[in-house]
């Protein structure tokens, strides 16, 4: 990921390249694609770029977060899927770095199994989103962007 300052980063963990097909009573219909397409257009609209990072590799979002900190990148949106529950790399490498977050889960959590119920990225976090959907990615955009002064 490359990045500059106003641009938002957008890091998507493991199997989220599957939203759209798998589980569309958690996760809907509507393809990843679709959702960062829609995105991209919102942050645009407020004068924004967006930098987006999919990937099933636990070491490839590291490296993301790691180039958003090196571009003085406005602020992440992070949905690390499972590795939210696991990863205290992941959780390192924002703490690493100077980049305000948002974690995002379009699913609510709380309501599904009890390990989903912890997160090692929360108590770093700028603020967690959880359980509205795609729409919780715009609303973690916009809080961004507000908090930069945009
Ligand atoms: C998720 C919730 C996680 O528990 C799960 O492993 C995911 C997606 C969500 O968006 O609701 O992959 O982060």
């Amino acid at each position: 990921m490359t990045a500059d300052a106003k641009t938002i980063g957008v890091l998507n963990g493991p199997n989220l390249n599957l939203t759209g097909q798998r589980e569309p009573d958690q996760y809907g219909s509507q393809s990843l694609d679709d959702i960062i397409s829609d995105l991209r257009a919102r942050a645009h609209e407020r004068g924004f770029e967006l930098q987006h990072c999919q990937s099933n590799a636990e070491h490839e979002l590291i490296d993301a977060i790691h180039a958003a900190g090196r571009h003085a990148t406005t602020g992440l949106i992070i949905n690390a899927g499972a590795y939210t529950h696991t990863s205290i790399a992941i959780r390192d490498a924002l703490l690493a770095v100077a980049v305000p977050f948002v974690e995002v889960h379009m699913s609510n959590v709380y309501a599904r199994e009890s390990f989903r119920h912890h997160s090692t990225l929360s108590d770093i976090a700028a603020g967690v989103i959880v359980g509205l959907g795609p729409q919780g990615y715009a609303r973690a955009l916009d809080a961004l962007i507000e908090k930069a002064g945009g």
